[in-house]
Protein backbone atom coordinates (compact mmCIF):
# COMPACT_ATOMS: atom_id res chain seq x y z
CA UNK A 1 0.00 0.00 0.00
CA UNK A 2 1.48 3.35 -1.07
CA UNK A 3 0.08 6.73 0.56
CA UNK A 4 1.24 10.39 -1.16
CA UNK A 5 0.98 13.12 1.79
CA UNK A 6 0.75 16.89 0.54
CA UNK A 7 0.48 19.89 2.26
CA UNK A 8 -0.08 22.74 -0.40
CA UNK A 9 -1.22 26.58 -0.71
CA UNK A 10 -0.65 27.71 2.87
CA UNK A 11 2.98 27.29 3.71
CA UNK A 12 5.94 24.99 3.70
CA UNK A 13 4.47 22.49 0.97
CA UNK A 14 5.72 19.55 1.21
CA UNK A 15 5.06 15.43 0.07
CA UNK A 16 5.43 12.65 2.50
CA UNK A 17 5.45 8.93 1.32
CA UNK A 18 4.40 6.09 3.10
CA UNK A 19 5.30 2.82 1.03
CA UNK A 20 4.59 -0.46 2.77
CA UNK A 21 3.91 0.51 5.93
CA UNK A 22 6.85 2.62 6.34
CA UNK A 23 7.53 6.48 5.85
CA UNK A 24 10.50 6.35 3.28
CA UNK A 25 10.13 9.69 1.99
CA UNK A 26 9.65 13.71 2.47
CA UNK A 27 10.78 16.73 1.44
CA UNK A 28 10.19 20.06 1.65
CA UNK A 29 8.98 22.24 -1.85
CA UNK A 30 11.23 24.98 -1.36
CA UNK A 31 14.45 23.07 -1.12
CA UNK A 32 14.02 21.72 -4.77
CA UNK A 33 11.82 25.23 -5.83
CA UNK A 34 14.40 27.46 -3.89
CA UNK A 35 11.26 29.87 -3.14
CA UNK A 36 11.94 29.97 1.03
CA UNK A 37 8.49 28.67 2.44
CA UNK A 38 6.83 28.12 -0.50
CA UNK A 39 3.18 27.41 -0.38
CA UNK A 40 3.06 26.53 -4.35
CA UNK A 41 1.81 22.93 -5.23
CA UNK A 42 4.20 20.65 -4.53
CA UNK A 43 4.95 18.95 -7.83
CA UNK A 44 8.99 18.60 -7.98
CA UNK A 45 8.59 17.19 -4.45
CA UNK A 46 5.80 14.41 -6.09
CA UNK A 47 8.28 13.73 -8.70
CA UNK A 48 11.43 13.36 -6.24
CA UNK A 49 9.59 10.88 -4.13
CA UNK A 50 8.40 8.69 -6.87
CA UNK A 51 12.59 8.99 -8.39
CA UNK A 52 13.41 8.12 -4.73
CA UNK A 53 11.02 4.58 -4.56
CA UNK A 54 10.92 4.08 -8.08
CA UNK A 55 7.34 4.56 -8.29
CA UNK A 56 4.60 6.23 -10.79
CA UNK A 57 1.14 7.57 -9.85
CA UNK A 58 -0.11 4.44 -11.29
CA UNK A 59 1.01 2.66 -8.29
CA UNK A 60 -0.87 5.00 -5.64
CA UNK A 61 -3.64 3.79 -3.44
CA UNK A 62 -4.14 7.02 -1.51
CA UNK A 63 -3.64 10.88 -1.62
CA UNK A 64 -4.10 12.26 1.87
CA UNK A 65 -4.09 16.08 2.42
CA UNK A 66 -4.23 17.65 5.86
CA UNK A 67 -6.68 20.35 5.54
CA UNK A 68 -10.36 20.01 5.34
CA UNK A 69 -12.29 22.15 3.40
CA UNK A 70 -15.85 21.11 5.03
CA UNK A 71 -15.03 21.66 8.75
CA UNK A 72 -13.94 25.54 7.57
CA UNK A 73 -16.90 25.85 5.55
CA UNK A 74 -19.19 24.32 8.47
CA UNK A 75 -17.70 26.94 10.38
CA UNK A 76 -17.64 29.99 8.79
CA UNK A 77 -21.38 31.13 9.40
CA UNK A 78 -20.22 30.98 13.08
CA UNK A 79 -17.13 33.21 12.16
CA UNK A 80 -19.20 35.71 10.28
CA UNK A 81 -22.02 35.81 13.15
CA UNK A 82 -18.93 36.41 15.89
CA UNK A 83 -16.77 38.36 13.79
CA UNK A 84 -19.50 40.22 11.43
CA UNK A 85 -18.12 43.84 12.21
CA UNK A 86 -14.58 43.15 11.48
CA UNK A 87 -16.30 41.42 7.84
CA UNK A 88 -16.01 43.76 5.78
CA UNK A 89 -12.23 44.52 6.04
CA UNK A 90 -11.84 40.67 5.71
CA UNK A 91 -13.67 40.28 2.72
CA UNK A 92 -12.30 43.45 1.04
CA UNK A 93 -8.23 41.83 1.88
CA UNK A 94 -9.08 38.42 1.47
CA UNK A 95 -7.57 38.44 -2.05
CA UNK A 96 -4.31 39.50 -0.51
CA UNK A 97 -3.73 36.77 1.89
CA UNK A 98 -1.20 34.51 0.82
CA UNK A 99 0.79 32.92 3.70
CA UNK A 100 -1.61 34.17 6.46
CA UNK A 101 -1.74 31.48 8.67
CA UNK A 102 -4.95 32.61 9.86
CA UNK A 103 -6.46 33.31 6.80
CA UNK A 104 -4.61 32.24 3.71
CA UNK A 105 -6.35 29.43 3.41
CA UNK A 106 -9.71 31.03 2.69
CA UNK A 107 -8.62 31.23 -0.95
CA UNK A 108 -8.19 28.02 -1.36
CA UNK A 109 -10.51 25.84 -0.35
CA UNK A 110 -11.83 25.30 -4.03
CA UNK A 111 -7.84 24.09 -4.76
CA UNK A 112 -7.72 21.89 -2.35
CA UNK A 113 -11.23 19.66 -3.90
CA UNK A 114 -9.81 20.10 -7.02
CA UNK A 115 -6.24 18.11 -6.22
CA UNK A 116 -7.42 14.55 -7.43
CA UNK A 117 -8.43 16.44 -11.00
CA UNK A 118 -5.32 18.27 -10.77
CA UNK A 119 -3.19 15.40 -10.42
CA UNK A 120 -4.58 13.30 -13.54
CA UNK A 121 -4.23 16.23 -15.47
CA UNK A 122 -0.81 16.41 -14.35
CA UNK A 123 -0.22 12.50 -15.07
CA UNK A 124 -2.70 12.01 -18.03
CA UNK A 125 -0.63 9.25 -19.89
CA UNK A 126 -0.63 7.61 -16.64
CA UNK A 127 -4.09 5.49 -15.51
CA UNK A 128 -5.05 6.44 -11.32
CA UNK A 129 -6.14 4.50 -8.81
CA UNK A 130 -6.10 6.70 -5.66
CA UNK A 131 -8.63 7.41 -3.15
CA UNK A 132 -8.48 11.47 -2.02
CA UNK A 133 -8.48 12.06 1.50
CA UNK A 134 -8.50 15.41 3.30
CA UNK A 135 -8.14 15.02 7.10
CA UNK A 136 -7.70 17.49 10.16
CA UNK A 137 -5.05 19.52 10.21
CA UNK A 138 -4.40 19.81 13.81
CA UNK A 139 -5.25 15.67 14.13
CA UNK A 140 -2.27 15.40 11.36
CA UNK A 141 -0.06 17.68 13.33
CA UNK A 142 -0.87 14.99 15.94
CA UNK A 143 -0.01 12.06 13.79
CA UNK A 144 3.04 13.44 13.00
CA UNK A 145 3.95 13.44 16.67
CA UNK A 146 2.61 10.63 18.30
CA UNK A 147 2.89 7.64 15.22
CA UNK A 148 6.15 7.75 14.72
CA UNK A 149 7.34 8.64 18.75
CA UNK A 150 7.46 4.93 19.29
CA UNK A 151 5.20 5.03 22.48
CA UNK A 152 2.02 2.99 22.96
CA UNK A 153 0.54 5.73 25.02
CA UNK A 154 1.11 9.49 25.15
CA UNK A 155 -0.35 13.14 25.76
CA UNK A 156 -0.45 15.00 22.74
CA UNK A 157 -0.37 18.34 22.70
CA UNK A 158 -0.19 20.39 19.16
CA UNK A 159 -0.71 23.82 18.68
CA UNK A 160 -0.06 26.68 15.61
CA UNK A 161 -1.58 29.68 13.69
CA UNK A 162 -4.50 27.87 12.85
CA UNK A 163 -5.76 24.89 11.66
CA UNK A 164 -9.55 24.94 9.61
CA UNK A 165 -10.78 26.17 12.70
CA UNK A 166 -8.77 24.71 15.92
CA UNK A 167 -5.80 25.84 16.37
CA UNK A 168 -4.66 24.32 19.98
CA UNK A 169 -5.30 20.28 20.21
CA UNK A 170 -5.28 18.37 23.29
CA UNK A 171 -5.12 15.02 23.08
CA UNK A 172 -4.30 10.80 24.38
CA UNK A 173 -2.47 8.51 21.82
CA UNK A 174 -3.00 4.98 22.78
CA UNK A 175 -2.03 1.96 19.92
CA UNK A 176 -3.37 2.47 16.87
CA UNK A 177 -5.76 5.82 17.92
CA UNK A 178 -5.53 9.71 18.49
CA UNK A 179 -8.34 10.35 20.95
CA UNK A 180 -9.23 14.19 21.36
CA UNK A 181 -9.18 15.52 25.01
CA UNK A 182 -10.38 19.06 23.66
CA UNK A 183 -9.46 21.82 21.20
CA UNK A 184 -9.13 25.48 21.72
CA UNK A 185 -10.47 27.13 18.37
CA UNK A 186 -9.75 30.21 16.26
CA UNK A 187 -8.97 33.05 16.58
CA UNK A 188 -7.39 32.19 20.46
CA UNK A 189 -4.05 30.76 19.46
CA UNK A 190 -0.77 31.17 20.73
CA UNK A 191 1.17 30.59 16.89
CA UNK A 192 -0.92 34.29 15.44
CA UNK A 193 -0.64 36.50 18.08
CA UNK A 194 3.30 35.61 18.82
CA UNK A 195 3.69 36.14 14.98
CA UNK A 196 1.54 39.57 15.52
CA UNK A 197 4.23 40.90 17.83
CA UNK A 198 7.20 39.60 15.56
CA UNK A 199 5.52 41.52 12.86
CA UNK A 200 4.92 44.68 15.40
CA UNK A 201 8.47 44.29 16.11
CA UNK A 202 9.67 44.61 12.81
CA UNK A 203 10.29 40.80 11.40
CA UNK A 204 8.86 39.65 8.27
CA UNK A 205 5.87 37.27 8.36
CA UNK A 206 7.43 33.36 8.63
CA UNK A 207 10.65 34.48 9.44
CA UNK A 208 9.41 36.37 12.73
CA UNK A 209 8.42 33.57 15.27
CA UNK A 210 11.92 32.33 15.02
CA UNK A 211 14.03 36.03 15.35
CA UNK A 212 11.60 36.90 18.19
CA UNK A 213 12.70 33.79 20.17
CA UNK A 214 16.10 34.91 19.35
CA UNK A 215 15.27 38.65 20.56
CA UNK A 216 13.77 37.48 23.58
CA UNK A 217 17.11 37.01 25.27
CA UNK A 218 17.60 41.01 25.38
CA UNK A 219 14.75 42.45 27.23
CA UNK A 220 13.53 42.33 31.41
CA UNK A 221 11.73 39.78 32.09
CA UNK A 222 8.27 40.14 34.39
CA UNK A 223 8.64 44.14 33.06
CA UNK A 224 5.60 46.25 32.64
CA UNK A 225 4.97 45.15 29.14
CA UNK A 226 4.91 41.71 31.09
CA UNK A 227 1.89 42.39 32.88
CA UNK A 228 0.24 44.06 30.38
CA UNK A 229 0.41 41.25 27.85
CA UNK A 230 -0.20 38.79 30.37
CA UNK A 231 -3.49 40.26 30.66
CA UNK A 232 -4.27 40.26 26.83
CA UNK A 233 -2.75 36.22 26.59
CA UNK A 234 -3.02 34.06 29.31
CA UNK A 235 -4.18 30.78 30.12
CA UNK A 236 -8.01 30.51 32.09
CA UNK A 237 -8.19 26.88 33.79
CA UNK A 238 -8.77 22.83 32.45
CA UNK A 239 -6.05 23.67 29.50
CA UNK A 240 -7.31 26.07 28.20
CA UNK A 241 -6.44 29.90 27.14
CA UNK A 242 -7.70 33.35 26.13
CA UNK A 243 -6.63 35.92 23.65
CA UNK A 244 -8.67 39.42 24.30
CA UNK A 245 -8.93 40.25 20.70
CA UNK A 246 -9.90 43.60 21.48
CA UNK A 247 -5.67 43.88 21.00
CA UNK A 248 -5.33 41.99 17.17
CA UNK A 249 -6.49 42.20 14.21
CA UNK A 250 -4.87 38.85 12.72
CA UNK A 251 -8.09 37.45 12.01
CA UNK A 252 -9.50 39.83 9.21
CA UNK A 253 -6.63 41.51 8.32
CA UNK A 254 -3.37 41.39 7.20
CA UNK A 255 -1.97 45.02 6.82
CA UNK A 256 -2.01 45.95 10.17
CA UNK A 257 0.72 43.64 11.15
CA UNK A 258 -2.10 41.58 13.09
CA UNK A 259 -2.00 43.97 16.14
CA UNK A 260 -5.00 46.46 16.84
CA UNK A 261 -5.14 50.06 17.55
CA UNK A 262 -5.56 49.12 20.77
CA UNK A 263 -2.44 47.56 21.07
CA UNK A 264 -0.34 50.33 19.81
CA UNK A 265 -2.38 52.50 22.47
CA UNK A 266 -0.58 50.19 24.99
CA UNK A 267 2.61 49.00 23.38
CA UNK A 268 3.59 52.30 21.69
CA UNK A 269 4.01 52.23 18.13
CA UNK A 270 5.36 49.35 15.65
CA UNK A 271 9.10 48.97 15.02
CA UNK A 272 10.16 50.23 11.65
CA UNK A 273 10.16 46.75 9.14
CA UNK A 274 13.50 45.13 9.22
CA UNK A 275 15.37 47.02 12.35
CA UNK A 276 17.60 46.05 14.55
CA UNK A 277 17.14 49.48 16.84
CA UNK A 278 14.35 48.78 19.66
CA UNK A 279 13.52 50.62 22.34
CA UNK A 280 14.05 49.03 26.00
CA UNK A 281 9.75 49.08 25.75
CA UNK A 282 10.18 46.91 22.58
CA UNK A 283 12.77 44.42 23.76
CA UNK A 284 10.48 43.63 26.55
CA UNK A 285 7.93 43.39 24.41
CA UNK A 286 9.66 40.62 22.87
CA UNK A 287 10.53 39.07 26.36
CA UNK A 288 7.24 39.24 27.29
CA UNK A 289 5.62 37.90 24.13
CA UNK A 290 8.15 34.56 25.06
CA UNK A 291 7.41 34.29 28.67
CA UNK A 292 3.55 34.80 28.23
CA UNK A 293 3.82 31.50 25.15
CA UNK A 294 5.96 29.91 28.68
CA UNK A 295 3.31 30.67 30.56
CA UNK A 296 0.28 29.11 28.70
CA UNK A 297 2.25 26.37 26.72
CA UNK A 298 3.67 25.15 30.54
CA UNK A 299 -0.02 25.00 32.00
CA UNK A 300 -1.27 22.76 28.93
CA UNK A 301 1.40 20.64 29.56
CA UNK A 302 0.73 20.69 33.31
CA UNK A 303 -2.76 20.37 32.42
CA UNK A 304 -2.30 17.29 30.30
CA UNK A 305 -0.46 15.45 32.36
CA UNK A 306 -2.85 15.63 34.89
CA UNK A 307 -5.81 14.31 32.98
CA UNK A 308 -4.00 11.63 31.31
CA UNK A 309 -1.13 10.90 34.07
CA UNK A 310 0.99 9.73 30.77
CA UNK A 311 4.66 9.67 31.03
CA UNK A 312 5.26 10.60 27.71
CA UNK A 313 4.77 13.93 25.81
CA UNK A 314 4.68 14.75 22.08
CA UNK A 315 4.49 18.13 20.18
CA UNK A 316 3.86 19.34 17.22
CA UNK A 317 2.30 22.48 15.27
CA UNK A 318 4.68 25.45 14.63
CA UNK A 319 4.79 26.58 18.53
CA UNK A 320 6.28 23.16 18.71
CA UNK A 321 9.06 24.68 16.94
CA UNK A 322 9.52 27.29 20.41
CA UNK A 323 13.04 25.47 21.70
CA UNK A 324 12.94 27.92 24.75
CA UNK A 325 9.36 26.52 25.59
CA UNK A 326 10.24 23.16 24.62
CA UNK A 327 13.20 23.31 27.46
CA UNK A 328 10.85 24.44 29.82
CA UNK A 329 8.54 21.60 29.54
CA UNK A 330 11.55 19.07 29.00
CA UNK A 331 13.30 20.11 32.05
CA UNK A 332 10.42 20.27 34.29
CA UNK A 333 10.66 16.90 34.12
CA UNK A 334 6.68 16.51 34.52
CA UNK A 335 7.30 13.78 31.82
CA UNK A 336 9.65 10.98 31.51
CA UNK A 337 10.11 10.94 27.76
CA UNK A 338 9.25 14.20 24.86
CA UNK A 339 9.10 13.39 21.19
CA UNK A 340 9.01 16.39 18.90
CA UNK A 341 8.23 16.21 15.59
CA UNK A 342 11.08 17.17 13.65
CA UNK A 343 9.16 18.88 11.12
CA UNK A 344 7.24 20.51 13.59
CA UNK A 345 5.96 23.54 11.74
CA UNK A 346 3.02 22.58 8.32
CA UNK A 347 5.13 20.49 5.95
CA UNK A 348 4.99 17.95 8.53
CA UNK A 349 1.31 17.60 8.26
CA UNK A 350 1.87 16.00 5.48
CA UNK A 351 4.03 13.49 6.85
CA UNK A 352 1.11 13.32 9.99
CA UNK A 353 -1.64 13.15 7.20
CA UNK A 354 -0.31 9.41 5.67
CA UNK A 355 0.03 8.18 9.38
CA UNK A 356 -3.15 9.35 10.13
CA UNK A 357 -4.92 7.80 7.59
CA UNK A 358 -2.97 4.79 7.48
CA UNK A 359 -3.86 3.78 11.56
CA UNK A 360 -6.61 5.64 12.31
CA UNK A 361 -8.56 5.30 8.99
CA UNK A 362 -7.68 2.23 7.49
CA UNK A 363 -6.51 0.82 10.88
CA UNK A 364 -3.39 -0.82 9.14
CA UNK A 365 -0.80 -2.39 10.81
CA UNK A 366 2.22 0.38 10.38
CA UNK A 367 5.57 -0.27 12.55
CA UNK A 368 7.05 2.86 11.82
CA UNK A 369 9.01 4.60 14.15
CA UNK A 370 10.83 7.89 13.32
CA UNK A 371 14.78 7.18 14.06
CA UNK A 372 15.97 10.47 12.08
CA UNK A 373 14.96 13.49 10.28
CA UNK A 374 16.84 12.11 7.40
CA UNK A 375 13.49 11.73 4.96
CA UNK A 376 14.98 14.37 1.95
CA UNK A 377 16.39 13.34 -1.26
CA UNK A 378 20.22 11.56 -1.61
CA UNK A 379 22.38 11.78 -4.81
CA UNK A 380 24.45 9.45 -5.84
CA UNK A 381 28.29 9.36 -6.55
CA UNK A 382 27.51 9.53 -10.43
CA UNK A 383 25.57 12.89 -9.75
CA UNK A 384 28.06 14.30 -7.58
CA UNK A 385 30.97 13.99 -10.53
CA UNK A 386 28.52 15.29 -12.61
CA UNK A 387 28.14 18.23 -11.42
CA UNK A 388 31.64 18.40 -9.94
CA UNK A 389 32.55 18.38 -13.61
CA UNK A 390 30.47 21.34 -14.68
CA UNK A 391 31.53 23.29 -11.78
CA UNK A 392 34.92 24.20 -12.87
CA UNK A 393 35.98 23.97 -9.36
CA UNK A 394 38.91 21.73 -7.54
CA UNK A 395 37.86 19.02 -5.55
CA UNK A 396 39.72 16.29 -4.41
CA UNK A 397 38.25 12.58 -3.58
CA UNK A 398 39.63 11.56 0.07
CA UNK A 399 38.64 8.35 2.37
CA UNK A 400 36.63 9.49 5.06
CA UNK A 401 38.92 9.36 7.62
CA UNK A 402 40.83 11.89 5.55
CA UNK A 403 37.75 14.05 5.48
CA UNK A 404 37.22 14.09 9.14
CA UNK A 405 40.69 15.01 9.67
CA UNK A 406 41.09 17.78 7.04
CA UNK A 407 37.63 19.24 8.45
CA UNK A 408 38.85 19.45 12.04
CA UNK A 409 42.05 20.70 10.97
CA UNK A 410 40.22 23.69 9.22
CA UNK A 411 37.73 23.82 12.02
CA UNK A 412 40.82 24.72 14.36
CA UNK A 413 41.77 27.11 12.11
CA UNK A 414 38.86 29.01 12.50
CA UNK A 415 37.22 28.13 8.98
CA UNK A 416 34.15 27.88 7.44
CA UNK A 417 32.86 24.45 6.02
CA UNK A 418 30.11 23.68 4.72
CA UNK A 419 29.17 20.08 5.12
CA UNK A 420 26.93 18.35 2.39
CA UNK A 421 26.17 14.51 3.19
CA UNK A 422 23.88 11.76 2.94
CA UNK A 423 20.02 12.46 2.67
CA UNK A 424 18.64 15.82 3.27
CA UNK A 425 16.67 17.07 6.48
CA UNK A 426 12.94 16.94 6.20
CA UNK A 427 12.25 20.01 9.25
CA UNK A 428 13.20 23.51 9.05
CA UNK A 429 16.74 22.13 10.81
CA UNK A 430 20.27 21.81 9.49
CA UNK A 431 20.79 18.17 11.27
CA UNK A 432 24.61 18.05 10.25
CA UNK A 433 23.51 16.92 6.72
CA UNK A 434 23.50 20.04 4.85
CA UNK A 435 24.97 22.52 7.31
CA UNK A 436 27.77 25.56 7.94
CA UNK A 437 29.99 24.18 10.51
CA UNK A 438 32.55 26.29 12.59
CA UNK A 439 34.48 26.66 15.60
CA UNK A 440 33.18 27.52 19.04
CA UNK A 441 35.99 28.42 20.61
CA UNK A 442 36.71 31.26 19.20
CA UNK A 443 34.36 34.60 20.91
CA UNK A 444 34.33 36.23 17.15
CA UNK A 445 33.06 33.41 15.26
CA UNK A 446 29.49 34.99 15.49
CA UNK A 447 30.39 37.76 14.08
CA UNK A 448 32.85 36.19 11.17
CA UNK A 449 30.13 33.99 10.20
CA UNK A 450 27.76 37.00 10.30
CA UNK A 451 29.73 38.75 8.26
CA UNK A 452 31.30 36.25 5.81
CA UNK A 453 28.21 33.88 5.04
CA UNK A 454 24.99 34.53 6.81
CA UNK A 455 24.35 38.21 6.93
CA UNK A 456 22.12 37.46 9.96
CA UNK A 457 20.95 40.01 12.86
CA UNK A 458 23.84 39.79 15.19
CA UNK A 459 21.28 39.49 17.94
CA UNK A 460 20.66 35.63 16.92
CA UNK A 461 21.92 32.95 18.25
CA UNK A 462 23.73 29.89 16.41
CA UNK A 463 23.21 26.22 17.54
CA UNK A 464 25.58 24.22 18.52
CA UNK A 465 26.14 20.13 17.70
CA UNK A 466 27.82 17.81 20.58
CA UNK A 467 28.22 14.22 21.03
CA UNK A 468 24.87 12.40 22.58
CA UNK A 469 27.38 11.09 25.34
CA UNK A 470 29.01 14.85 26.66
CA UNK A 471 25.56 16.68 26.52
CA UNK A 472 25.56 16.92 30.11
CA UNK A 473 29.39 18.06 30.42
CA UNK A 474 28.72 20.91 29.16
CA UNK A 475 25.16 21.76 29.35
CA UNK A 476 22.54 21.12 32.53
CA UNK A 477 20.42 18.74 30.63
CA UNK A 478 21.48 15.57 29.44
CA UNK A 479 19.05 14.19 27.67
CA UNK A 480 19.33 13.58 23.96
CA UNK A 481 17.92 16.18 21.67
CA UNK A 482 19.15 14.98 18.09
CA UNK A 483 16.26 17.56 16.41
CA UNK A 484 17.71 20.94 18.22
CA UNK A 485 13.92 21.34 19.29
CA UNK A 486 15.59 22.30 23.08
CA UNK A 487 17.49 25.32 24.83
CA UNK A 488 20.07 24.39 27.66
CA UNK A 489 22.04 26.65 29.24
CA UNK A 490 25.83 26.18 28.91
CA UNK A 491 27.29 25.36 32.49
CA UNK A 492 29.39 28.24 33.60
CA UNK A 493 33.06 26.74 33.22
CA UNK A 494 32.33 26.28 29.62
CA UNK A 495 30.79 29.29 28.91
CA UNK A 496 34.26 30.63 28.05
CA UNK A 497 35.46 27.22 26.39
CA UNK A 498 32.67 27.62 23.45
CA UNK A 499 31.50 31.35 23.68
CA UNK A 500 30.14 31.46 20.10
CA UNK A 501 27.81 28.84 20.87
CA UNK A 502 26.76 30.57 23.79
CA UNK A 503 24.00 33.13 23.60
CA UNK A 504 23.45 36.00 25.80
CA UNK A 505 21.21 34.75 27.93
CA UNK A 506 24.11 31.71 28.90
CA UNK A 507 22.22 29.57 26.58
CA UNK A 508 22.16 27.40 23.32
CA UNK A 509 20.03 25.32 20.72
CA UNK A 510 22.24 22.21 21.21
CA UNK A 511 21.24 19.24 18.68
CA UNK A 512 22.77 15.85 20.04
CA UNK A 513 24.55 13.45 18.29
CA UNK A 514 25.00 9.51 18.65
CA UNK A 515 26.52 6.93 15.44
CA UNK A 516 22.78 5.56 15.02
CA UNK A 517 21.36 8.61 13.76
CA UNK A 518 24.24 10.50 11.60
CA UNK A 519 27.57 8.16 11.62
CA UNK A 520 29.55 10.67 9.39
CA UNK A 521 28.91 13.39 12.14
CA UNK A 522 29.40 11.71 14.94
CA UNK A 523 33.09 10.33 13.38
CA UNK A 524 33.77 13.96 12.73
CA UNK A 525 32.82 15.09 16.30
CA UNK A 526 35.33 12.42 17.43
CA UNK A 527 37.62 13.48 15.06
CA UNK A 528 37.21 16.87 16.84
CA UNK A 529 37.03 15.90 20.54
CA UNK A 530 40.58 13.87 20.05
CA UNK A 531 42.02 17.03 18.39
CA UNK A 532 41.07 19.49 20.78
CA UNK A 533 39.45 17.63 24.03
CA UNK A 534 35.96 19.37 23.23
CA UNK A 535 33.16 17.54 21.36
CA UNK A 536 31.07 20.99 20.56
CA UNK A 537 31.28 22.80 17.24
CA UNK A 538 28.71 25.47 15.80
CA UNK A 539 26.45 23.84 13.29
CA UNK A 540 24.03 26.22 11.25
CA UNK A 541 21.66 25.72 8.46
CA UNK A 542 23.74 25.41 4.73
CA UNK A 543 22.02 28.04 2.79
CA UNK A 544 23.00 31.94 1.56
CA UNK A 545 20.64 34.64 2.89
CA UNK A 546 17.19 34.96 1.30
CA UNK A 547 17.74 31.62 -0.12
CA UNK A 548 16.57 27.87 1.38
CA UNK A 549 18.52 25.25 3.04
CA UNK A 550 20.47 23.73 -0.37
CA UNK A 551 19.23 20.17 -1.20
CA UNK A 552 21.55 18.86 -4.25
CA UNK A 553 25.24 19.09 -4.77
CA UNK A 554 24.53 21.54 -7.88
CA UNK A 555 22.35 23.97 -4.97
CA UNK A 556 25.26 23.36 -2.42
CA UNK A 557 28.22 23.80 -5.28
CA UNK A 558 26.17 27.29 -6.73
CA UNK A 559 26.43 28.90 -2.95
CA UNK A 560 30.08 28.10 -2.07
CA UNK A 561 30.81 29.92 -5.33
CA UNK A 562 28.53 32.81 -4.29
CA UNK A 563 29.53 32.93 -0.50
CA UNK A 564 32.25 33.52 1.50
CA UNK A 565 33.15 29.72 2.73
CA UNK A 566 36.35 28.43 3.05
CA UNK A 567 35.42 24.86 2.19
CA UNK A 568 33.06 22.63 0.84
CA UNK A 569 32.86 19.04 1.67
CA UNK A 570 30.54 16.58 -0.41
CA UNK A 571 30.34 13.71 0.58
CA UNK A 572 34.48 12.54 0.55
CA UNK A 573 35.05 14.94 -1.96
CA UNK A 574 36.32 18.68 -0.63
CA UNK A 575 37.48 21.71 -2.59
CA UNK A 576 38.83 24.57 -0.79
CA UNK A 577 38.93 28.29 -1.25
FE1 LIG B 1 -0.29 23.89 11.38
Amino acid sequence: MNILGLNAFGHDSSVSLLCDEKLIFAVEEERLNRKKHSGEFPLESINQAFKYANLSIEDIDHITFPWNPNISLMMAPIYVLKFWKTLPILLKEKKDFSMEEQLGMINHLQDIKKIPKRIKNIFSDKKTKFKFHCLEHHMCHAASAFYPSGFDEAAILTYDGAGEWSSTLLGQGQGKNIKKIHTVDTPHSLGAPYQAISRFLGFSYGEGPGKLMGLASYGKRDSEEYKKLKQIVYYTENGKFKINMKFFSYHYSRRRRGVSEDFIKLFGDPAEDGTTNWTEKQLNLATAAQQVIEDVCFNLAKYLKEKTKSKNLCLAGGVALNSVTNGLIAKSGMFENIFIQPAAGDSGTSFGSTLLLAHNILKRNVNYIQEDAFLGPKYCEDEIIQEIKASNLNFSKKSFEEIYKQTCDLLMKDKIVAWHQGRMEFGPRALGNRSFLASAFNPEMKNILNKRVKFRESFRPFAAIVLEEDAGKYFDFSQPNPYMLLVYKVKKEYQKIIPSATHVDETVRIQTVNKNENPHMYALLTEFKKKTGHSVIINTSFNIKGEPIVCSPKDSIYSFSRADIDALVIENYISLK
